[in-house]
């Protein structure tokens, strides 16, 4: 059997530690995912969606690192992300992850540039060839990856203090993009912005999606952008996958209760908005 490409989580389970009980009885423990299996093809967009507190967010955790999981598997193509050596090898610098709040996702000391070249600098092997083999042309590599996120060139010497919430998620799209990740998470991404730049920052990452052919894992709460940007919607509640299907027969016929409640939902804002 050949090794599945593109992202494969299978019986994943996260457990966080409740809270401390007085006395005596054990400590409790939150079961935040629960068993969920969930594929991301090459080339494909899978939406992760669900109310606050259903497990998306620890769902990307585990498939960074950031979080531990407590059983099941998590492969990219094939090479296991829970496996430390070829969590290095691959997940660093094949996966990259975009977090809802910009500011705090970008070190504040570092202008952009800085932040730029660090992930270079953690990963050499993954830099482009030309900066690799000459650190003059470090500073053209930087401007160059700036103008993929609609940056200006003297956004390099700018701190997240200096920029609008928008231009810092283009920086943290530009650093994400310095190591040519195949697969691109994005954890509620725009759910911070200004409605406007919501738009702006949306098309960039289908238009940066489109160019490089990236995988997408893309959590959000809005089903007004899965629509826009999805090719397949995975649907969480409490810890559980309770639906995963392409996003035309999500929209056009849910099958379980509480995405059919959510569409309501989503259509009640509709309405009103
Ligand atoms: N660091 C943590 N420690 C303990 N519980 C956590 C932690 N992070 C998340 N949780 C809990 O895990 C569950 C899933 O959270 P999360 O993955 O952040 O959901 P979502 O991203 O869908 O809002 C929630 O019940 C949340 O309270
Ligand atoms: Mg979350």
């Amino acid at each position: 059997m050949t090794a599945a490409a593109g992202l494969r989580i299978t019986d994943l389970t996260v457990t966080y530690p409740g809270p401390r009980t007085s006395g005596f009885g054990r400590r409790s423990s939150i079961t935040a995912v629960d068993a969920v299996s969930l594929d991301v093809a090459p080339d494909e967009t899978v939406a992760l969606v669900g109310e606050s507190g259903s497990g998306k967010s620890t769902i990307a955790r585990a498939v960074v690192g950031l979080v531990a999981a407590s059983a099941g598997s998590i492969d990219f193509d094939g090479a296991s992300l829970l496996n430390l050596r070829t969590r290095d090898q691959w997940a660093r610098r094949n996966i990259a992850m975009i977090f809802q709040d910009p500011r705090s996702a970008l070190n504040p000391r570092m202008s952009a540039e800085a932040s730029i070249r660090e992930a270079w600098e953690a990963h050499p092997d993954a830099a482009p060839e030309d900066v690799r083999n000459d650190p003059r042309r470090r500073r053209a590599a930087v401007v160059d990856l700036l103008a993929q996120v609609g940056l200006d060139p003297d956004v390099a010497g700018k701190r997240p203090t200096a920029l609008s919430g928008g231009q810092c998620q283009r920086v943290s799209i530009a650093r994400a993009l310095a190591l040519s990740p195949r697969l691109l998470i994005c954890d509620e991404a725009v759910s911070a912005l200004d409605v406007s730049v919501q738009a702006q920052v949306l098309q960039l990452l289908v238009r940066v999606r489109a160019a490089r052919s990236l995988s997408m894992l893309f959590i959000t709460h809005d089903l007004g952008v899965v629509r826009q940007v999805a090719d397949r919607v995975a649907v969480m509640r409490r810890g559980e996958l309770v639906e995963n299907a392409d996003v035309r027969t999500l929209f056009t016929a849910p099958q379980h209760d509480y995405t059919k409640q959510l569409l309501a939902a989503a259509v009640d804002l509709d309405v009103r908005g």
